[in-house]
């Protein structure tokens, strides 16, 4: 099991290369081969879009001569490419965008006379992101834009773990992002020896396959104001008094002017939050930290 790992942070001691590392130790430890760049730190140009990369569909044929070479052969050889990277304006940060262009054109020929084939063709694809909105606000462009990228190179996306950035007085590591991102690094390596069982699951896929990932909400209901009962996907039960939120937040003040706002919440991001509306919101991880557990 080889894999590729791609680190976009400029911060080297941050919060995404934070989170990667446990998944990278988790792969170490089962055995795989982890090949890591560190994008700021390597000479990455943007894409020319010279298309001499296209003439010969039988190698990988970029005519820039920077790092990007290194990274080609580890791609080409790799059994996953993991992205890790911070959100910054709503998608990857510059050299991972740089790198994203420079593998689109040079690993898909799709781009010369005629239409030939993805030399990159099956490899799997997973993200490591980080971001200071809600996950679904931060990291949703990011991951749709990669599900679609994926797609066109003829790529398998294999799922993300998104953390959020409360702030830089917060500390980011927790034990909850700790033990998520063990369990992601777990999901991978299953996905990765193709074993297809019930198990910890990355929060995009983790209602729809049964996930005992912590968490991850699959129903919310408003009791009273301002007490919120979520189910998650393990079948625990935990209320949690948005009380907090309203003290914490100007914007929850809302709910107090209309009570009636608070009684229609919604599950968002596959388990990944609660939402009211555009402006008021929680992340399932608040809830699973402070909610009283009933079940
Ligand atoms: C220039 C810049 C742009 C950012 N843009 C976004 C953004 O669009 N959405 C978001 O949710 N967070 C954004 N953030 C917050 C970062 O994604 C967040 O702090 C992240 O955890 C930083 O990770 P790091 O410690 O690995 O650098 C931005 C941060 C910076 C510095």
């Amino acid at each position: 099991m080889k894999i590729c790992c791609l680190k976009g942070s400029p911060r080297k001691n941050g919060n995404t290369n934070s989170l990667v590392n446990i998944i990278l130790k988790g792969f170490e430890e089962a055995g795989g081969r982890v090949t890591v760049y560190d994008l700021y730190d390597m000479h990455l140009r943007p894409c020319l879009a010279c298309r001499g990369c296209q003439k010969d569909w039988s190698i990988v044929n970029c005519v820039q001569n920077d790092d990007m070479a290194k990274i080609f052969e580890s791609v080409m050889d790799c059994d996953l490419l993991l992205l890790a990277t911070p959100i910054y304006s709503w998608y990857c940060t510059a050299p991972m965008k740089a790198a994203l262009d420079r593998m689109v054109y040079a690993l898909n020929m799709y781009y010369g006379g005629e239409r030939g084939p993805s030399l990159w063709k099956g490899k799997k694809v997973a993200l490591v992101t980080t971001c200071g909105y809600p996950p679904e606000k931060g990291s949703d462009l990011f991951e749709d834009g990669i599900k679609r990228y994926c797609k066109h190179s003829q790529l398998e996306y294999i799922g993300m773990l998104c953390e959020r950035h409360m702030g830089y007085k917060v500390p980011f590591m927790d034990y909850g992002k700790e033990e998520r991102a063990a369990a992601f690094a777990e999901d991978l390596i299953r996905k990765l020896s193709g074993i297809m069982q019930e198990g910890p699951l990355h929060h995009a896929d983790a209602e729809t396959a049964g996930s005992e990932m912590k968490g991850v909400i699959r129903r919310v209901t408003a009791l009273k104001p301002f007490i919120l009962e979520a189910e998650f996907t393990g079948g625990e039960i935990r209320q949690y008094d948005c009380r907090k939120l309203i003290d914490e937040f100007p914007a929850f003040q809302a709910m107090v002017r209309d009570p009636e706002i608070f009684m229609h919440p919604k599950v968002a991001c596959a388990g990944y939050g609660i939402v009211w509306n555009d402006e008021l919101d929680v992340a399932s991880e608040e809830i699973w930290e402070k909610g009283k557990v009933i079940g």
